[in-house]
């Protein structure tokens, strides 16, 4: 019994001297490929309440889990934050991630919005719409994305091409719904009733629009938010031209997705990395978020922004964000054999 007392005592003296630097200057690192003014905002706030430093990594979505994969167990990253469930998956099905139980979690974050084992959790919420030109396309035509491969639409569809994680994620979701076969269909359609082969992100397929080049285009709610407050007035005047519709009210509802966060399969400040996130989904933070990013709060009992909640209430597609990455590899199979560039 001593000897395994003295054993126990030895083992948490070398773990916390191990520690030491963590414990005096408490921190966690971030891998992120959000570039957004507000996630600075909440990681000060952070550090203001619990006294742990944010240490921010920024780069491109794929070279961060790439930069993960190669430091293996030595990666001092204890989160990877991306956008879109697609990119989650991935990485978790790299094994870059590990599962977190957090009843603060799970009581946050509605169940479809987070892995079922707690990989990774959705910190805010877009979906993906119809926006139209309000003067062109009267909103009583539109009604689901299947209506998009109707002839009447021949030549007016701007969207942006298939190698996108968001149309992935959107054909995943299709998939779910109706079979690939079916999917592949929707996709070849798609592609003839588009004004041009795919081009630039979802900001210039709204330009596209106002310009007179196409009526409807599929894109990301918060571009709107971004269009209607940038610093170049002709973004500004494009984004009054269009209005946006929430598409399969009627049926499964609007294709959504998040952007979200996992603890990584080695993080050397797993505590810390926990505790950030709980805060990330805390009403608090789900509130900034809200105010200053155009996005949907994940938290059932936080609004989103008056300019978001101005576009109205919708019904969401309530798929489990995982199945999308599931259904990933068959999304693009179908993209590529339908010919959407
Ligand atoms: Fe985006």
């Amino acid at each position: 019994m001593k000897f395994f007392l003295i054993l126990c005592m030895a083992s948490s003296l070398f773990a916390a001297g191990q520690n030491e630097g963590s414990i005096n200057n408490p921190e966690v690192n971030l891998y992120s490929h959000r570039h957004y003014d507000v996630d600075q905002k909440l990681y000060d706030q952070f550090y203001i309440e619990t006294g742990i430093k944010v240490n921010v990594i920024k780069a491109g979505a794929d070279e961060l889990l790439e930069r993960i994969k190669n430091e293996g167990p030595n990666s001092p990253a204890d989160i990877l934050l991306t956008v879109d469930a697609g990119r989650l998956y991935k990485a978790q099905s790299l094994g870059l991630l590990q599962p977190i139980s957090s009843a603060v979690l799970t009581e946050s974050i509605p169940s479809h919005l987070r892995h079922p084992e707690g990989y990774w959790f959705g910190l805010t919420k877009r979906a993906r719409v119809i926006a139209y030109h309000k003067d062109r396309v009267d909103p009583a035509e539109l009604s689901t994305y299947e209506e998009l491969t109707d002839s009447k639409w021949e030549g007016r569809i701007a969207v942006r091409s298939s190698s996108n994680i968001y149309n992935q994620s959107l054909m995943a979701s299709i998939i779910a719904a109706h079979g690939k076969d079916a999917a592949g269909l929707w996709a070849e359609k798609i592609v003839s009733n588009m004004f041009r082969e795919p081009r630039g992100n979802d900001r210039d397929q709204v330009k596209s629009v106002a310009a007179g080049q196409a009526d409807l285009a599929i894109i990301n709610t918060y571009y709107l938010g971004n269009l209607l407050n940038s610093a170049d007035s002709e973004e500004v005047s494009a984004g009054k031209q269009i209005a946006l519709f929430f598409p399969n009210q009627k049926d499964r509802g609007t294709h959504i997705n998040v952007s979200g966060a996992g603890v990584t399969a080695y993080a050397p400040n797993k505590e810390n990395a926990i505790q950030l996130l709980e805060f990330l989904t805390s009403i608090e933070a789900q509130t900034i978020y809200a105010q200053e990013n155009y996005e949907y709060p994940v938290r059932e009992n936080v609004r989103p922004s008056e300019l978001v909640a101005s576009w109205g209430l919708f019904k969401e597609d309530r798929i489990n964000m995982d199945l999308l990455g599931q259904l990933n590899v068959e999304a693009v199979i179908e993209f590529d054999k339908a010919g959407w560039k």
